[in-house]
């Protein structure tokens, strides 16, 4: 009898524990396989806890939110085990012997995938899943929670309406994607956002402050301005670059320094600087400006149909998949038929949002601002 592993790692999406449904149903109930869950992602590999998946773990579980593993953002060489980080590859490798596994399925975002090929790179038969919000990885049109997480953005979009249209005001409402703007695009053109900024076009304030203005002249008093965390102003992009040139000059050689690395970082977290913005549109406005963040909202709970239906539809083909010996690879969805793609086209790699994409002159055609 075949036995599989799985685990699930990094940020959690709605429709992870739909895919182990899937997975464990197909593996146990037609290809009589055994499969075991680690708890905790890496850290509980390391460690050997396992979560029990026999009989009817999997019924009960379609619907419901979060991951029924657990999960952290913990990676095979940084674990954290009792407070303490350490490199836990070796465990890890023991205990996919000890427990004498036939293949790893790793479930999550950017995280899983380069966990995975890590583990790949060390000789096991590791296979992933697709799961985040974020729809930032290549080899699949969309990921996993993705649809569940465009839903709550574009509902929280519509209720915020009705107030900023009571108060006349700009509300801002910024959306998670890291240093993508799939999720912020989709709900902002669902949600009928006025204003849609995302990392991929940063961004001129004065451009974003002149169309709400004109709105404003024209009647419309009220502005909706979707933001993802990673949008970056031109005038940040313009202060990094010299930042970088000057750090430069300063330096000999041709090593990335120190003080380059540290730049990048902030540059991340510069990104995503609402409060800033908003202060900014008030000024040039004089419109009364609020920030709404939505947050951990966008991860939580229950997954939408499609999302039921893609998880149900890759974990199933990844058993199949695992059945027939193939690994190595991530399970996608291309134009609704599985595909997949070996690990080393999916880690370390990000799917931004392509500046011709037709979501992108969809939103211009109906008169969206993009902030350029
Ligand atoms: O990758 C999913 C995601 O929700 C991102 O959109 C966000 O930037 C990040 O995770 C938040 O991370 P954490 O759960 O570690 O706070």
């Amino acid at each position: 009898k075949k036995r599989i592993g799985v685990l699930t790692t990094g940020g959690d999406s709605p429709g992870i524990n739909a895919a182990l449904r899937g997975l464990g149903k197909a593996a146990t109930g037609v290809y009589g396989m055994e499969i075991i869950g680690f708890q905790d992602g890496f850290s509980g590999m390391a460690q050997g806890l396992t979560v029990e998946l026999e009989g009817s773990a999997f019924s009960g579980i379609l619907t419901t939110g979060g991951t029924i593993l657990g999960t952290n953002r913990d990676r095979p060489d940084r674990v954290i085990i009792d407070g303490v980080p350490q490199d836990a590859t070796s465990q890890i490798l023991q205990n996919f012997d000890k427990f004498n596994l036939h293949a790893l399925v790793c479930i999550g975002g950017s995280d899983a995938q380069d966990s995975a090929y890590y583990l790949m790179q060390r000789g096991l038969n590791v296979i992933t899943l697709p799961v985040t919000i974020d729809n930032d990885l290549p080899g699949t049109d969309t990921s996993i929670g993705f649809d569940t997480a465009v839903e709550v953005a574009a509902e929280a979009i519509d209720r915020l309406h009705s107030t900023a249209i009571s108060h006349h005001r700009i509300i801002i409402v910024e959306m998670m994607g890291r240093e993508t703007g799939w999720l912020t695009l989709a709900a902002g053109i669902a949600g009928g956002a006025d204003v849609i900024l995302i990392p991929e076009i940063p961004y001129h304030t004065e451009k974003v402050a002149e169309a709400i203005l004109k709105r404003s002249h024209s009647g419309k008093r009220f502005s909706l301005v979707a933001v993802s965390e990673g949008a970056i102003s031109q005038e940040s992009v313009r202060f990094f670059e010299k930042a970088r040139l000057a750090n430069r000059r300063l330096r000999q050689g041709t090593e990335q320094s120190e003080v380059e690395q540290r730049l990048e970082e902030i540059e991340k977290h510069a990104a995503g600087d609402t409060l800033h913005l908003a202060n900014r549109l008030e000024d040039f406005t004089k419109l009364e400006t609020r920030i709404t963040i939505l947050g951990y909202l966008q991860r939580g709970g229950t997954p939408s149909a499609t999302d039921r239906v893609l998880a149900t539809q890759l974990g199933t083909a990844c058993a199949a998949l695992i059945q027939e010996g193939v690994f190595g690879v991530m399970v996608g969805t291309r134009s609704g038929t599985v595909v997949t793609t070996p690990l080393d086209q999916v880690a370390h790699q990000t799917k931004t949002v392509p500046l011709d994409h037709a979501w992108i002159q969809g939103a211009r055609l109906v008169g969206v601002n993009l902030g350029d």
